[in-house]
């Protein structure tokens, strides 16, 4: 593999409206995020990523954006974001921006053009189609619920919009488009951020070869994955869009993926030469210990997640580098996720944080996971922001379900969860915002907060800083991110445990993934324990006794 600057990231996602307010309007900014680098510098992070801070509508919270060359007021000016990627760098810390190039906002001029004129330039910009005796021209249903096309005033032509309807799909078929995308992108890049998270790569191309699916929902709509995911083809635009701009500013990029990559596919999109530098793929957010699937099987559910995190190290195998993450903006808290209520505490939340951090790949965390925030219930369905939440309570209830099941789901699945405000403090709102915040604050901030765990040397957080410390430190950096993996006591259930090597270190890393105790026989004598989320390491005769919930990285001779 051939080395990058970016290989050695430990990653830290921003969620601007949510990190820090400064200006006592209740909404998180730019002057915020650089008033935390300490912290952040602190923690061991070495690169931001902001999600997306420019001009938007936010009816998907900055993921429509309606001017890409500016930044939202809300979030401040030009010249913060400088301000930002200059005191970022004095503490070695890159910033990437988010990419959002599947769609625009509806307010975008380019699509206001469109609307105006549809047979002109910028009607070419997007995807605009003649609908089929009087429906629309396919019976696709957008990721986000309802048909994917809107209809555009009383004529008989249609825009597509796979996410909401205020964000119409750019058409990338059209050069005069990817033109105006690359200008744009190394404007960034000129003005120092050091690459992008790229929103949904997977749906740039679209084949319309198939007219309509056989339904497959009450509102008559049909799943059309299979045809606007990683369409024939697709490569030619990221092949194109990284040649004219990320390769030649040596940019890390990130793609997001939807589930994942056909596995032949994942050396094209991110080895040596592949079109990103690495993915963020959705795989282990199917996981959650409430679905039906896994309720009352904690431990089933984490075999199944070993099976998923090494299954695809070994398809990735030394020709790239995935990204080991486990929250996002788009997803509840790990910890709700994956352990069990009554099991949540300080030893299993500070397994879930190890579970993948050790693994070959880059690492990625988002704001609060170090401090184990929580997700936040609702009591009622107004308390939540995102359009998308309604429209997906809408969807369930033609689908079937009561109000009150629709609501719970809701309630236990929203990627709203991880967007309450960052729990700085005990202050009021958490150390926030001095006004009252655009989304509630979680009232567990009392006693789940970065002032108090910062202090705290048995903390949460202190434990992340830890591991943090271990991947980078001058002896181990080059094995966590080069060296060999290979999976171990595969068959014992509840153990996710593995072993890197280099040739001249063979560090053994175990997750005992449930609350019993576990004994396993060494595959070699101690050299030292590097880490553990325990006091003590109990190792007798070769034997390790791991408590419930224990971790341990222990260097072998
Ligand atoms: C993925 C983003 O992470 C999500 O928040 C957004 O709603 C969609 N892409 C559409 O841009
Ligand atoms: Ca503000």
């Amino acid at each position: 593999m051939l080395k990058k600057w970016w290989h050695n990231t430990i990653g830290y996602q921003i969620y601007p409206k949510s990190f820090q307010d400064t200006n006592g309007d209740g909404v998180g900014d730019l002057k915020g995020i650089t008033a935390h680098l300490d912290d952040l510098a602190d923690l061991g992070i070495n690169v931001i990523w902001l999600c997306p801070v420019n001009k938007s509508p936010m009816k998907d919270h900055g993921y429509d954006i309606s001017d890409y060359e500016e930044i939202d007021p809300m979030f401040g000016s030009k010249d913060d974001l400088k301000e930002l990627i200059r005191e970022a760098d004095s503490r070695g810390i890159r910033i990437l921006m988010d990419l959002v190039v599947n769609h625009t906002s509806s307010e975008h001029p380019w699509f206001q053009r469109a609307l105006a004129d549809p047979d002109g330039e910028y009607g070419k910009y997007y995807i605009i189609q003649e609908g089929r005796d009087g429906k629309a021209p396919n019976n696709w249903r957008s990721i986000f619920g309802g048909s994917a096309w809107e209809r555009i005033g009383d004529s008989n032509r249609y825009y597509l919009h796979l996410f909401t309807k205020w964000q119409p799909d750019l058409n990338w078929e059209n050069p005069a488009l990817r033109r105006e995308i690359y200008e744009m992108v190394n404007r960034w890049l000129d003005l120092g951020i050091r690459g992008f998270r790229v929103d949904a790569i997977s749906h740039l191309k679209k084949d319309f070869s198939c007219p309509d699916l056989p339904a497959n929902g009450a509102d008559g709509l049909a799943d059309g994955f299979a045809y606007f995911t990683n369409a024939e083809g697709i490569g030619a635009y990221f092949q194109d869009l990284k040649e004219n701009t990320f390769a030649r500013y040596d940019a890390m990029t990130i793609g997001e993926v939807d589930e994942g990559l056909p596995p032949d596919t994942l050396a094209e999109y991110i080895g040596d030469n592949g079109y990103f530098s690495t993915i963020f793929d959705f795989c282990h957010s199917i996981f959650h210990v409430n679905a039906p699937q896994w309720k009352d099987k904690p431990v089933a559910m984490m075999d199944a997640i070993k099976k998923l995190l090494f299954e695809k190290q070994e398809m990735i195998r030394g020709r790239g580098l995935l990204c080991n993450y486990l929250e996002n903006h788009d997803l509840s808290r790990t910890v709700e996720r994956f352990i069990p209520e009554s099991e949540i505490d300080f030893y299993s939340s500070s397994l879930v944080g190890g579970i993948n951090f050790f693994l070959p790949g880059i690492v990625f965390l988002y704001q609060g996971q170090a401090i184990g925030m929580r997700d936040f219930r609702k009591d009622r369905l107004d308390a939540f922001r995102d359009p998308t939440t309604f429209v997906l309570y809408e969807e369930q209830i033609k689908n079937g379900m009561t109000a009150e099941e629709a609501f719970d789901q809701i309630n236990r699945e929203s990627r709203e969860h991880s967007r309450t405000p960052m729990q700085w403090s005990s202050a009021p709102n958490a150390g926030f915002s001095t006004a009252e915040p655009w989304f509630a604050v979680n009232p567990n901030y009392h006693s789940i907060n970065y002032e108090a765990q910062k202090k705290d040397p048995d903390s949460l957080y202190a434990f992340y800083k830890k591991m943090i410390a271990l991947r980078k430190s001058g002896d181990f950096q080059e094995l966590f991110i080069y060296g060999a993996f290979t999976p171990l006591y595969e068959e014992e259930s509840g153990v996710i445990a593995y072993r890197r090597s280099d040739g001249k270190r063979d560090v053994l890393i175990i997750n005992n993934a449930k609350p019993a105790k576990t004994t396993l026989l060494l595959p070699g004598a101690v050299q030292s324990i590097l880490l553990s989320n325990y006091d003590t390491v109990v190792i007798n005769d070769g034997v390790i006794e791991l408590k419930r919930y224990q971790m341990a990285v222990i260097e072998l001779q």
